[in-house]
């Protein structure tokens, strides 16, 4: 509808300089420029890096965003920016970049959370999230699961990982099997060739021990000191190792843990709707699986398409397009860049 506020999302705080715009919940452009190929040979995002390509990159593709729209910045009613979490320089750039349009051009500004929009994306594709839902929330720095009652105003943290991000588990067991950075594509791709029951990889912490006190809480470190060593014993025997047999288990491991304790959250608390965000929600078998479990239990598992998922500017823009619809009000022109930003603060 030509009355629902435009909103402009920004989001700096990796290594994607994204910025999308959208009215209500419909996404009119998102302009993205990464810098992963330059990190790609460190096997891992390097911060100074990512600042130095988000500093030559913002103007341009805000300048994108515009003409993919179709508006000028005079059109747009509100900007929103990722004010944490993530790397504090690569989010200062974005944050000042939002504080000198929204100063130059007088509009108000929304400082808000990169975790909380990767939750928000999702009704650019489905329309308005259904509250109580429970989120999962899977990239390459967190992995939680959160009851979301209100999306505008805070989350409720059930559980997040103890140790290893799932995304970051992607990355480490890509490494160790020769494949490139990111990790998550290519392991993707090998294991649809692979056979997933070929190896029994372990599921952390669904012994019931471990249940009594992490029924909601991850953890892959154990599964990628695994991969490592069942690695190590192939290579040490001097025997091939079978690629796609390993990724294939490994994904099989990951997506198993975080698809059943997703859905327990669901039924112990009589929810029915699971939306997971995050890079990791690009994940083929996790979206297939997700789907299959989910309707045994008549509930609706909700997932933007893989575009959407990885870090970008329409999520930020969803974000703030969702806090002014909720009549939340906008952040302080001094909004900070807080790269340790708790999951709860949905706004600065
Ligand atoms: O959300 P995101 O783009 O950035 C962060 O906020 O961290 O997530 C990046 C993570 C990386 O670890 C990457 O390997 C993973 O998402 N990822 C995937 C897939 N695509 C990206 N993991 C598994 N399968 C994928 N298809
Ligand atoms: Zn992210």
């Amino acid at each position: 509808m030509a009355d629902e506020p435009l909103i402009l999302g920004i989001e700096t705080s990796c290594d994607e300089t994204g910025v999308g715009i959208v009215r209500g919940h419909t996404l009119l452009a998102d302009a993205l420029a990464s810098s992963v190929e330059e990190h790609a040979r460190f096997g891992g995002v390097v911060p100074e890096v990512a600042s130095r390509a988000h500093l030559e990159a913002i103007v341009p593709t805000m300048d994108r965003a515009l003409t993919e729209a179709g508006v000028t910045l005079a059109d747009i009613d509100a900007i929103a920016v990722t004010s944490g979490p993530g790397l504090a320089g690569a989010l200062l750039v974005g944050v000042a970049a939002a504080k000198g349009y929204a100063l130059a051009a007088e509009k108000p500004v929304y400082g808000v959370n990169h975790l909380a929009a990767h939750v928000a994306v999702d009704t650019l594709e489905h329309g308005p999230l259904p509250e109580p839902a429970i989120a999962l929330l899977v990239s390459g720095g967190h992995s939680s699961l959160l009851l979301v009652d209100d999306l505008a105003r805070g989350v409720t943290p059930l559980g997040a990982t103890i140790d290893d991000a799932a995304g970051e588990a992607f990355d480490k067991v890509a490494r160790l099997l020769g494949l490139p950075f990111p990790g998550g594509p290519p392991i993707d791709r090998e294991a649809r060739a692979g056979d997933a029951a070929a190896i029994a990889f372990p599921r952390g912490l669904t012994a019931a021990k471990d249940l009594a006190a992490h029924r909601y809480d991850f953890s892959f470190s154990g599964l990628k000191t695994a991969v490592a060593r069942w690695v190590e014993a192939r290579q040490r025997a001097g025997e091939p190792v079978p690629v796609a047999d390993v990724a294939a288990s490994f994904q099989e491991a990951v997506c198993d843990v975080l698809t059943s304790k997703a859905l327990a959250a669901c039924r112990a608390q009589g929810i029915e709707t699971l939306v997971i965000g995050g890079g990791v929600a690009a994940n083929s078998r996790l979206r297939a699986m997700a789907e299959q479990r989910a309707e045994k239990y008549g509930i609706r598992v909700r997932v933007p398409r893989p575009k959407l998922c990885t870090d970008n500017g329409a999520m930020v823009a969803a974000l703030g397009s969702h806090l002014v619809a909720a009549g939340v009000a906008p952040s302080r022109l001094d909004l900070p860049a807080d790269s340790a930003l708790p999951l709860t603060t949905v706004s600065v």
